[in-house]
């Protein structure tokens, strides 16, 4: 498959070419999603998506928005991990009501990245301004942004639980750890949510190998993303 080479991916990965395509295919998913679905959430994820970069396809925002609304009605925090510009932070705002929202990046751009990885993403790639993005989200209450390299930035919310995660960090390391801290702190129906585990590598693997020995399965989307309830 094209979309699983590595060269093809250096290329067009976080490029020009990634964002026509994604523009492109987000303009042609947007025309299908205002033939069925409510125009009020489709407007919102249009003006969103709109508003600064995103490596988020329109169905991918969709599904993501639509996970978040479902998970606002149970108890406990929503966090990601890997915020870059806050276009998924931004709906995750507009879903959560007074829930408290951790945001977790370096703003520095990616970490180094693992054999398991493939050689497909840059040091620093992504890398953007915490300032743009506290200003992007002003004004919703409760939103705790932790900048710096994660799990580390994360060592002094150990009690919290979580209903809702999204993970969007590229890479084996940082998606594994992702898993291994929010696992255990999610409540029972909890949903971990993780873009591109059907085109990047690392992200699958990290996927793969830390649910292989849990009751929970993982379901694969029609977008690049996955998902799983914890039971
Ligand atoms: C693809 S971008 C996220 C895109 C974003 N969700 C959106 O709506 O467009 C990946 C982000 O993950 C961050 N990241 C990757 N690994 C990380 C780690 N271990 N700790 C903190 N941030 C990380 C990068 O800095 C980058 O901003």
């Amino acid at each position: 498959m094209l979309s699983h080479n590595d060269k093809v991916q250096r290329l067009v990965g976080g490029g020009w070419v990634e964002r026509t395509y994604l523009n492109a295919l987000s303009w042609i998913q947007f025309r299908v999603l205002s033939t069925h679905k409510s125009p009020d959430v489709v407007r919102l994820l249009r003006q969103t998506r709109r508003q600064r970069r995103s490596l988020m396809s329109a169905y991918e925002i969709w599904i993501l928005h639509a996970y978040a609304m479902a998970q606002s009605r149970r108890p406990g925090a929503m966090a990601e991990v890997g915020v870059f510009q806050g276009v998924s932070a931004k709906l995750l705002c507009e879903c959560k009501g007074d829930k408290e929202l951790h945001l977790f990046d370096t703003f520095e751009g990616l970490p180094a990245n693992c054999a398991k990885d493939g050689n497909v993403h840059r040091l620093g790639q992504y890398a953007t301004s915490v300032e743009g993005v506290q200003a992007f989200l002003d004004g919703y209450e409760n939103v705790h942004i932790h900048k710096g390299l994660f799990p580390d930035s994360a060592a002094d919310l150990e009690a919290k639980q979580y209903c809702f995660v999204n993970l969007d960090v590229d890479l084996y390391g940082g998606t594994l750890a992702g898993l291994e801290y929010f696992y255990p702190k999610m409540i029972p129906g909890g949903v971990i949510l993780s873009h591109d585990y059907s085109v990047l590598a690392g992200v699958r693997k990290a996927f793969d190998e830390f649910l292989a020995d849990k009751p929970e399965p993982l379901v694969e989307l029609p977008s690049t993303q996955c998902v799983f309830t914890k039971l």
